[in-house]
């Protein structure tokens, strides 16, 4: 998730641009930069780091009035957030700032150089540019030249494009990834952002454009490729616009999944094969067992894979508590694939850990949401969940994508290990792909918890009970709960009740039971009617109906539990989420908590 702006107009520019950027900087500050342009003249400037760093750099460039210019901030994916791989990208006569993935850049890099063109980025993006030169310069028609470059592009992304070829222009598409394009209140004043945000204050009538669709911005007036759009008026309040309109944080993270998870997957799935480009297909020489560590919501994402890794990919696989594994003098062998999990690849007891595997000379890999961390710099492999940047304290959308890229390699190691059939691994794929529809919020769910999340703001606790993946689901449930309701809750595989728990029971105790219908049900269905028998408060949520429930959200009907696991994930966040608004807490910043825990 990157931030993107642009501006045709009076102002001085670079003013507008930064003010801009700085707005969407929660998007990714990894790096910033922007292009100026103004006759024969480009002008760039990019710094590593914050916006404020870029906006210390362009002090010590001419202070022109430039009349158009792009700006970008870096959420990095492809490549490392150095000052080369900081956008605005040039080619010989033109700048690109994006947003999303070229998924095929690979491709059309190697097409390119073969034409000579010389890259000096790692960056996907970089291809954009010198792509659009190659056919302008064949073709010498710059509108052609545009057009021909987004048709061979495939993947998710927005762009803003000049050229010195046409200097009082920004080309633009949007395709998957957000892009707005705005009227200013001055006479032939025109804006871009990712988001409203930015442009509230400078303009009043924005185009939110659709997919696949794109044009020529020029003071004269917006030229549409198609006529697919239309004006609306922008809203006012920036504080409401930065959180695209919802009232948390948290709730804008927990309808964003559907969309991230597709960012997560892209470039990864190929037709029936799974890639990482960030690992070798010989990391599994001499390793014979899996261990997992982390803290907290990370370690239920590794929990839960651990179902998969031992499933798909058949290596044993263990997962350690992070904080527990350091001082337990644990027995380590070389032959143990060392995989840490953490949002922000900073929390001080999973990078500790990370430590010691690496200093005992493990193999050791980390998935994280967050590029130039300690962790990411530390460990051999570094695989990023590409969540964005979260902002609520308590973790929804890096879950998510933590889990998703966990099974892509649970499937990639079980390919290398010759334990997956073709078939079995192409319909693990294909349901991969639904996954983005499963994290969709429904409407309807979401409002029924909004109505029944009023039953719950009392009683003496919880029990969030699951089987098999939905072990660890439940506790992750549980877990939402506590950090933003302060109300008592603890996880459980359903069969462990009777082993003592259950003795807590009465009806002021509430189960929130996980009942996926393709794994385990008949299991979990005897579970919850020993505890109906003891007359707990039940609600089930399930894709059938269940006629000892007190309430029941009924999920939808899917073919892989994995499907079942991600929408009953969203229910259990919305629930968190509804029972904290209705107690009046303060969601985004629980009490007592930090998002990011780099103390023991
Ligand atoms: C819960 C939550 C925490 C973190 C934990 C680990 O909502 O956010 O439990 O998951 O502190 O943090 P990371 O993933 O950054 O290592």
């Amino acid at each position: 998730m990157c931030g993107i702006v642009g501006y045709i107009g009076n102002k001085k520019t670079q003013d507008v641009l930064l003010n801009g950027l700085k707005d969407l900087e929660y998007r990714g500050y990894d790096s910033a930069g922007i292009a100026l342009l103004e006759q024969d003249n480009i002008e760039v400037c990019k710094a590593v780091g914050k916006v404020d760093n870029l906006r210390n750099e362009l002090k010590k460039i001419n202070n022109k009035n430039y009349k158009i210019g792009i700006g970008h901030t870096r959420w990095a994916t492809h490549g490392k957030p150095t000052y080369e791989n900081a956008h605005p990208h040039l080619g010989e006569y033109s700048y690109v700032v994006h947003n999303g993935i070229i998924e095929n850049y690979k491709q059309i890099k190697e097409e390119l150089l073969k034409d000579g063109h010389i890259f000096i980025s790692q960056t996907d993006t970089e291809v954009i540019v010198h792509l659009f030169e190659n056919y302008n310069n064949k073709l010498n028609n710059i509108k052609e030249a545009f057009k021909k470059t987004i048709k061979k592009l495939k993947g998710a992304y927005s762009i803003l494009l000049i050229t010195k070829e046409h200097k009082n222009k920004i080309f633009f598409f949007k395709s998957g990834s957000p892009l707005i394009v705005a009227k200013g209140k001055e006479k032939g004043e025109v804006l871009f952002s990712s988001t409203d945000s930015p442009l509230i204050g400078l303009s009043n009538d924005v185009v939110y454009l659709e997919d696949e669709v794109g044009g020529i911005a020029s003071s004269k007036g917006i030229e549409f490729f198609n006529d697919n759009y239309k004006w609306s008026t922008l809203p006012t309040s920036k504080e409401s616009a930065q959180k695209d309109g919802f009232d948390f944080f948290m709730e804008k993270e927990i309808y964003e999944q559907s969309d991230v998870s597709n960012d997560c997957m892209i470039g990864r799935l190929q037709d029936d094969e799974i890639l990482f480009d960030e690992i070798d297909s010989n990391i599994l020489e001499d390793i014979n067992e899996i261990k997992l560590c982390a803290c907290g919501t990370s370690y239920h994402a590794a929990l839960a894979s651990s179902y998969l890794f031992e499933r798909l990919s058949k290596i044993r696989t263990s997962v350690e508590i992070a904080s527990e594994f350091r001082y337990k003098k644990p027995l380590l062998s070389k032959q143990t694939l060392f995989i840490v999990v953490s949002q922000s690849g900073e929390t001080a007891d999973s990078l500790e850990a990370l430590k010691m595997a690496k200093k005992e000379g493990l193999k050791t890999l980390v998935i994280c949401n967050a590029n130039n961390s300690s962790m990411t710099r530390l460990a051999n492999i570094s695989i990023l969940a590409r969540a964005g940047i979260e902002k609520g304290v308590a973790s929804t959308k890096a879950f998510s994508t933590q889990t998703i890229v966990l099974w892509m390699i649970s499937l990639y190691f079980a390919k290398i290990k010759n334990n997956i059939s073709k078939e079995k691994l192409a319909e693990e794929i294909q349901t991969l792909r639904q996954v983005p529809k499963a994290l969709i919020v429904n409407n309807t769910i979401h409002e029924k918890i909004k109505r029944l999340s009023k039953r719950y703001l009392h009683g003496h606790g919880f029990f969030f009970i699951g089987r098999d993946i939905f072990f660890p689901l439940a506790l992750e449930g549980a877990l939402k709960l506590k950090e933003i309701s302060y109300l008592h809750a603890e996880g459980y595989p359903a069969g462990e009740m009777k082993h003592g728990p259950i003795a807590l029971v009465d009806s002021e105790l509430f189960t929130i039971a996980l009942m996926p219908q393709n794994l385990l049900y008949d299991k979990i269905k005897s579970n919850v009617e020993e505890l109906s028998a003891r007359d707990s408060t039940i609600c089930t949520i399930s894709p059938l109906n269940f006629d000892l429930s007190d309430d029941f959200i009924k999920t939808q009907k899917a073919k892989h539990y994995m499907l079942e696991f991600f929408e009953m994930l969203v229910v259990l966040q919305l629930l968190s989420l509804e029972i904290a608004i209705r107690l009046k807490n303060d969601v985004d910043m629980p009490r007592n908590l930090a998002k990011s825990v780099t103390v023991e």
